[in-house]
């Protein structure tokens, strides 16, 4: 194997708290290795233009474990394999050029941290040879094959903490108050945070919901003396029968942006019941400010681990937190596939088992 001397470190996709611990770590690694990084600004494009590319040293990472965001920069732009690439030297081959480009940068080897569409890019530029590792992102949770992502503890502990906030009115008022949480695909934040923050019905992409059943579910309560309630839904969740709440529809190579599912539930269930009911997106709040301790320790785990899979030779690996290790998982086995919340996950099984209710 060729002797590893410098490696290029780039983020992509959409932003997740931990992104700057893991650049510190493998900054920080590597350099004890003896091995310089490349940081890559706007993932790919570091590879691509050629103002986009600076060394990072443990003097520029000093600070950065505690900072949100991700100090290289990212971008979130569908498939960039589908068309050509201009820059001021002239129209390339998209993987053509990223490929000049790792040569003439004299890089080792790539860690590219991402979600599930910088993955499955990074898992392309592995079979046309780059020696490359992956490192897992979304504060959605929804990558396979790793028990978590860092982002989503930071996610979860926002969340529970604005449904917190909005027990308050709830209660003042007796209303019902919907909270719209992130969750493309998968329910784990809509699950998390809503039994963290004691809601009363959850609803998740997993399992289309029926209103009515919330709307009974509501009355039940009121039976009981209980005069609001909480529900958080999932930004991915839909009605039985119905489809998902999207406010700009996907173009080529680009996923639809979703949102309105808060709204529309509460509009809804404000008919149904009779009762007031507001609603609040959450949105990108879940994926801002500091990471918690257990997003900056995984995050510095997988920077470490990265480092460590690159000095080994051990390409086309994602590395993934199987508690109580953080362990390589082959690229080609993560790539084009979500995990879900499964039907009989335990956490789900005893919000069910207390009383939430999932629209069905
Ligand atoms: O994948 C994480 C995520 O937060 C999704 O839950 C959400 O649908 C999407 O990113 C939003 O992305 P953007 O920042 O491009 O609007």
């Amino acid at each position: 194997m060729p002797k590893i001397e410098k490696i290029g470190v780039l983020t992509g996709g959409g932003d997740a708290p931990g992104l700057n611990a893991v650049i510190r770590a493998v900054v920080k690694a590597a350099h004890n290795a003896g091995v310089a990084v490349i940081g890559l600004e706007d993932s790919f494009d570091g590879l691509v233009y050629t103002d986009k590319a600076r060394e990072l040293r443990p003097s520029d990472v000093t600070g950065i474990l505690r900072r949100g965001g991700t100090i290289l920069g990212t971008v979130n732009r569908g498939n960039p394999f589908l068309a050509p690439i201009t820059t001021p030297e002239g129209t390339f081959d998209y993987s053509d050029r990223v490929l000049e480009m790792f040569q003439r940068l004299g890089l080792s080897a790539l860690v590219c941290i991402g979600g599930d569409g910088t993955l499955a890019i990074s898992y392309e530029f592995y079979k046309k040879g780059v020696p490359l590792v992956g490192v897992p992102k979304t504060i959605d949770n929804d990558i396979v094959g790793t028990t978590s992502c860092f982002g989503f503890d930071t996610a979860v502990s926002f969340a529970t903490d604005a449904i917190d906030r909005l027990h308050t009115t709830a209660e003042a008022h007796h209303r019902i108050m919907v909270a719209e949480v992130m969750g493309r695909y998968a329910g784990w934040i809509a699950l998390h945070a809503g039994v963290a923050g004691g809601a009363d019905v959850i609803l998740i992409p997993e399992i289309a919901y029926d209103l009515e059943k919330v709307a009974e579910c509501i009355r039940a309560r009121e039976r009981l003396g209980a005069r609001f309630s909480i529900v958080v839904v999932a930004e991915g969740a839909r009605p039985k029968g119905g489809t998902v709440s999207v406010v700009e529809a996907a173009t080529e190579g680009q996923v639809e942006r979703l949102g309105g599912a808060g709204a529309a539930c509460a509009a809804h269930l404000e008919t149904l019941t009779g009762k007031e009911t507001r609603y609040v997106v959450l949105g990108h709040l879940q994926r801002g400010g500091a990471p918690t301790a257990f997003d900056r320790t995984l995050a510095t785990r997988f920077g470490g681990k990265a480092v460590e899979l690159i000095l080994n030779g051990q390409f086309g690996k994602m590395v993934a937190n199987h508690p109580p290790d953080i362990v390589p998982v082959p690229l080609g086995e993560v790539t084009g596939k979500f995990k879900t919340v499964p039907l009989d996950y335990d956490l789900l099984l005893t919000a069910r088992a207390i009383g939430v209710s999932f629209g069905d």
